[in-house]
This record gives C-alpha cells, sequence and structure tokens, in this order.
C-alpha cells in the first residue's frame, strides 16, 4: 500500500502532521554557540510553511566535539533558547528533531581541550591545518566511554528544551562515520576491524541515548550509503549498519552519503562553488589551500532528483524499519515517487531553504517544484551571518 505523504504519520510515539522531514542544513544562527533570534524565525517558518518534523542541525554534543568554535554544543544554558525554537515549531503546527553530533578529528576548533583532536585513529587533519592542528590521535578507551555519555546527556537536555525527537549523525564523515569507515577506521580493539566493531561506538550511542530518552521517543539515524571514496564504507555494509540500527530500535533511518573531508559534494550534488568558498573562507591559509588544489580535491558530481534511490532501494530491501528517502527531492512528484517505491518519510535541505513554504504548495498542487537551482552557494556561505537562499537576492547588510 502506498502512503499519503500529506497524511498524519507516527515516529516512534509521536504524531508528526505528514511525512516531510526538513532535514539537518547548518544555519550558522548561533553567535557565540547560543541559539539566536534568527534561529527560532528559521524553523518557524518552516514549520509555518507545513514541514511535519523540522531539524536543528549540528548540535554537538560536547565542546570538543564542534567543528568549529562558533558551532553550539549542549550545555544547560542553551537548553532555555532552544526551547525557544521548539515552542515557535510547535505554535505552527510542526515538531522538531534535534541532530546530534560528534565530529572526530575534522576540526579547525583552536578552543578543544586537547592539543590534538581525537578519532577512531592516528590521521593528518587537513581541516585543521590552519589553527595549528594538522594531526589527530586515537580515542582512548576512556574518551570513547566519555563520548558516549556525552550523546546520552544531550539527548536528555534536547528532550528537556521540548523537542520532539532526536537524530543522530552517524553520517558524512564525523566521529560515528569515522569509526564506521574501513579507511579512517584501523583499530585493533573492540570498536575496530569487521563491522561488529566499527559499528560498535553508534551502537552504544544509540543504547544509551535510548536509555536516557526513554521507550517511544523518536531516535533517528542519519547514515551513509556510501562514503564516496575508494575505502570507505560501501553499500553491503551499508546494509549491515540498517540492520544492526533496525535490532536495536532505531525508529528511522535518513538515508545519506559522503565524507566530508573526503568527498564534500558527494552528499549534494550540483554545481562546486569553488570562488564563492574562497570568498568565504576567512584563514588566508586555507584560501590559499583552496585556489591551489581546490579544482583537484573537491570533486563535483553532477545533480540528479532522488539522487540516493539507487543505494536507499537496498536498505529498503534489507529493513522494515521506517526510512526516510533523502537527497534531490524538490517536487510533489518526487515525494509520490519515495512514497511509492515504499519510503516512510522523505527529507528535503535545500529545496526548503528556497522554497519555505514547498510544502503548503505540494498539498494541492501536483505540478508543484522548487526553484532551487544546486548552485550550492549556500552551502559555501553558510557561516557569513546565516544560511540563505542566493535567489533571495542580495544578503542585507
Ligand atoms: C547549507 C547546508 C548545510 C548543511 N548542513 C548539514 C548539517 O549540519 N548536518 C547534516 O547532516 N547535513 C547537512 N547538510 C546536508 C543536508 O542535510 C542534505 O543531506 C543534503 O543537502 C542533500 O539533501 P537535499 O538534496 O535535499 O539538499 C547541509 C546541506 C546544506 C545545503
Amino acid at each position: 500500500m502506498t502512503l499519503n505523504a500529506f497524511a498524519p504519520a507516527r515516529l516512534g510515539a509521536l504524531e508528526l502532521r505528514n511525512r516531510v522531514i526538513k532535514t539537518a542544513t547548518y544555519e550558522g544562527m548561533c553567535p557565540g554557540g547560543m541559539p539566536s533570534d534568527a534561529l527560532v524565525e528559521h524553523h518557524r517558518v518552516l514549520a509555518a510553511g507545513g514541514v511535519g518534523l523540522t531539524t536543528v542541525a549540528y548540535c554537538a554534543v560536547s565542546p570538543d566535539g564542534r567543528t568549529f568554535a562558533e558551532q553550539m554544543s549542549m550545555r544547560r544554558e542553551t537548553v532555555s533558547p532552544l526551547r525557544r525554537v521548539t515552542e515557535a515549531v510547535h505554535r505552527e503546527g510542526g515538531a522538531a528533531s534535534l541532530q546530534l553530533g560528534h565530529c572526530g578529528w575534522f576540526t579547525k576548533n583552536a578552543e578543544l581541550s586537547t592539543w590534538l583532536p581525537r578519532g577512531p585513529s592516528l590521521t593528518l587533519n587537513g581541516y585543521g591545518i590552519s589553527v595549528g592542528k594538522p594531526l589527530a590521535l586515537a580515542m582512548s578507551a576512556r574518551e570513547i566511554a566519555q563520548v558516549i555519555e556525552d550523546f546520552g546527556r544531550a539527548a536528555g537536555l534536547a528532550r528537556e528544551a521540548g523537542f520532539d525527537a532526536v537524530e543522530l549523525h552517524l553520517g558524512h564523515g564525523y566521529l560515528l562515520s569515522q569509526f564506521l569507515c574501513p579507511a579512517t577506521n584501523r583499530r585493533n580493539d573492540a570498536f575496530g576491524g569487521d563491522l561488529d566493531g566499527r559499528a560498535r561506538l553508534a551502537l552504544d550511542v544509540l543504547r544509551r541515548v535510548r536509555s536516557v530518552v526513554g521507550d517511544g521517543f523518536p531516535l533517528l539515524c542519519k547514515t551513509n550509503l556510501r562514503d564516496g571514496f575508494r575505502g570507505g564504507l560501501e553499500l553491503p555494509d551499508a546494509v549491515g549498519v540498517s540492520t544492526r540500527l533496525e535490532s536495536e530500535g532505531a525508529n528511522a533511518l535518513v538515508l545519506s552519503g559522503g565524507f566530508t573531508s573526503k568527498t564534500p559534494f558527494y552528499l549534494f550534488r550540483g554545481r562546486r562553488p569553488l570562488a564563492e568558498m574562497i570568498d568565504a573562507e576567512k584563514s588566508r591559509l586555507q584560501k590559499l589551500v583552496l585556489r591551489t588544489v581546490g579544482k583537484k580535491v573537491i570533486r563535483e558530481y553532477p545533480f540528479e532528483e532522488l539522487f540516493f534511490l539507487p543505494q536507499a532501494r537496498e536498505v529498503r530491501a534489507a529493513v522494515r524499519m521506517p526510512l526516510v528517502l533523502l537527497g534531490g527531492v524538490v517536487s510533489r512528484a518526487n515525494v509520490d515517487a519515495a512514497m511509492a517505491e515504499g519510503f516512510d518519510f522523505v527529507a528535503m535541505g535545500r529545496a526548503l531553504l528556497a522554497d519555505p513554504d514547498l510544502v503548503q504548495r505540494m498539498q494541492v498542487e501536483t505540478q508543484a517544484r522548487s526553484r532551487c537551482t544546486h548552485c550550492n552557494i549556500c552551502v559555501a556561505e553558510m557561516d557569513l551571518g546565516g544560511v540563505r537562499c542566493v535567489l533571495d537576492g542580495p544578503r542585507a547588510a
């Protein structure tokens, strides 16, 4: 039976008004790490536009889990400003999810508590060169245990802030994805080796978070279908990760891909906004690196609608749990196709940045589609005072 994307739907114990999720797109609206009025308004507008669930992007579970110092990390002080976000979303009839993550070694945060960042194994960290952190060290057992605790604590605070769901970031080359990836996890203890070992941290985190938030509270996991480079996580392992997350009680998987430090545009597809990335970069050293080797190291991938569908189908065939189709969902026709393929939800990023009212339009117009051109300037400029669509005109001074 094909589901109706625009009718109410259950996610764990939560009832959503429809099956359309605004996926996490880093907002850049937390100056000094504190959620601002702009963040409240951003998500209010998305909820007013009709999404069932809006996701507040990347909240680090601890200060060392930030990729850079301006990012939000979950602290007691952030609970009350985050509650303003969830209340605004609820007033518009929507629900709110918080994406929780840890960056592992992918960081240029000069405020780390250790000189060098930590990840599964010793590695180079090109992203951290400008702040004197060109290397990362392997995490100790104690550091791993601390990360598991931090995820649990952060999820508890998210619930206190009124979030209806939490999304654990297992993809895109952040810490849990670094552990899952064969090329970046070369450990020979219980957290490395075969897929059971590499998935152990993600599953321990999921278990810990569940024990804090309780049964029924929706836990989504954003996972990679492929990392997109040789030696990275491939589809058969992604299927194995999905079946393990299903057995462990995750409520839904958001199927994505790509490894930001190695294949940044694999997760977006479309134009590679190199000139805009160079302009937006604050570090002179990084600007120089982008200018000289940017074209070579940052690959461009052509945009296609529903670009993860072929791989996501393999996961669909392997699990019964709710799955969220993501990647190039830009129109009512795409949403209908996702439902017809047996997915339970769709998630949309750029299309809703361009057209926050798209869900309302899709409900009444079968021809509705976003005006997004996949220019990806929103990605290059997300740190310049708040994520936005350039089709809206020049940024206010
Ligand atoms: C400006 C921008 C910021 C993003 N930030 C995040 C993020 O913080 N966390 C995340 O998991 N994905 C992030 N993404 C990736 C999106 O969640 C999504 O996976 C990707 O844009 C593909 O979906 P789309 O084709 O609907 O845009 C970001 C995307 C954009 C455009």
